[in-house]
């Protein structure tokens, strides 16, 4: 501890020269505790108070005092440059850009298919209709051979078939003996109309069980079919809608109502409907439905190809063998069926050209809907 003739040296120059040179946080506790912290120059300087001559003690002891406050405040002042100092240099040197808008949180969304599907379903389900299921992989009965379609009928060749192996799924195992050999009596189901087969088979075994007579039915039957089929227009897996209602008294108007009504809905618009004369080996008579194109206002396009209608769905009075192959009483019951494929108005609905899109899930087409 340097001294003078007074007994005292003034710490002040030596100090404010050294916090001149203090470039952060670190080095100013560092300064602090040498000079006021338990061991700092300050505290030894007070030390020395008692070694002095009493007469001096008042005056030096003042002194001290007056460093250590210079000093104290000193710091303090210079502490608070620095913490400022240091928020500035971290907001200018910093590479997060707050002002940035944040990540886009990708959520899933509806398969056009499915938005349509739900739509058609809504729709049935507001006219009274009921939901039901049935299984994808079929037997050659429910699919064919119940809807008045034998073996070797030439209608079978309207759908080509995608048959299973049974041995196949017997065995876990294709066997020799049947390898290649695809022919057999299950199958993926080609239409939806397999489902009125079924329910009507249950509601007739229902109803036996009970004593009565089988009950009046009005359902649709949504699901997966498989075609052997692959174009612009058509893919292995698509998606149908079954309608069937049965009653003692229902009509060909009652099915041109529900019909014509459906569509309204389902395009969202008054549209001409037309009924075409058709064939299908499960109704009689049978027709295919159409709707006026509404891309050319009917005035024939690429899209109705010149004719201004477009092939919307297929549908007919049941066909009384088929009540007979069930169990309905084909002299007491009479009904109606349709079918339609929802990719096909998924596609008018949205003027999709190209049924491929909606099975190779490319974002950029799918996040559209
Ligand atoms: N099942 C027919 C098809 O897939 C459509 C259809 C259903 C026709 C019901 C008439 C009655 O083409």
């Amino acid at each position: 501890m340097e001294t003078n003739e007074q007994g005292y040296t003034s710490l002040n120059d030596r100090f404010l020269e050294e916090l001149g040179l203090i470039k952060n946080t670190a080095e100013l506790i560092t300064l602090r505790a040498r000079y006021i912290g338990k061991n700092g120059y300050v505290t030894a300087a007070l030390k020395t108070l008692v070694g002095l001559p009493p007469e001096l003690r008042g005056n030096v002891g003042r002194l001290i005092n007056e460093d250590k406050n210079l000093i104290t405040s000193a710091l303090k002042e210079k502490e608070e440059e620095l913490k400022k100092l240091e928020i500035s240099r971290k907001i200018t040197s910093s590479k997060i850009d707050i002002t940035l808008p944040g990540y886009y949180k990708k959520a899933g969304g509806r398969h056009p298919v499915s938005i349509v599907m739900r739509e058609v379903i809504d729709v049935f389900v507001s006219m009274g209709f009921s939901i039901e299921d049935g299984p994808e992989v079929e037997t050659d009965y429910y699919n064919f051979e119940a809807l008045n379609m034998p073996k070797d009928h030439p209608a079978r060749d309207m759908q080509d078939t995608f048959y299973i192996n049974t041995d196949y799924v017997n065995t876990g195992t294709p066997s020799a003996h049947n390898a290649g050999n695809t022919e057999g009596d299950v199958l993926l189901r080609t239409h939806t109309s397999a489902v009125q087969i079924r329910v009507m088979q249950r509601e007739v075994a229902k109803s036996k069980e009970m004593q009565r007579s089988a009950p009046p039915l009005r359902f649709i039957a949504p699901g997966k079919v498989y075609r052997r089929d692959s174009d612009i227009t058509h893919t292995p897996l698509f998606h149908q809608i079954e309608g069937l209602m049965v009653d003692t008294d229902i009509s060909f108007a009652n099915l041109k109502a529900v019909l014509e009504g459906f569509l309204q809905l389902v395009f969202d618009r008054r549209l001409p409907v037309r009924f075409r004369p058709s064939f299908f080996p499960f109704t009689e008579p049978s027709t295919e439905v159409d709707i006026g194109c509404f891309f050319c206002k009917q005035t024939g396009c690429r899209i109705c190809k010149g004719t201004g209608w477009i092939e919307i769905l297929g549908a007919g009075m049941v066909n009384p063998k088929v009540f007979q192959m069930v169990g309905y009483d084909p002299e007491h019951y009479c009904g109606f069926a349709f079918g339609m494929g929802i990719e096909r108005i998924t596609m008018l609905k949205y003027g999709i050209d190209d049924i491929r899109l909606f099975y190779e899930g490319d974002l950029r087409f799918l996040r559209q809907f």
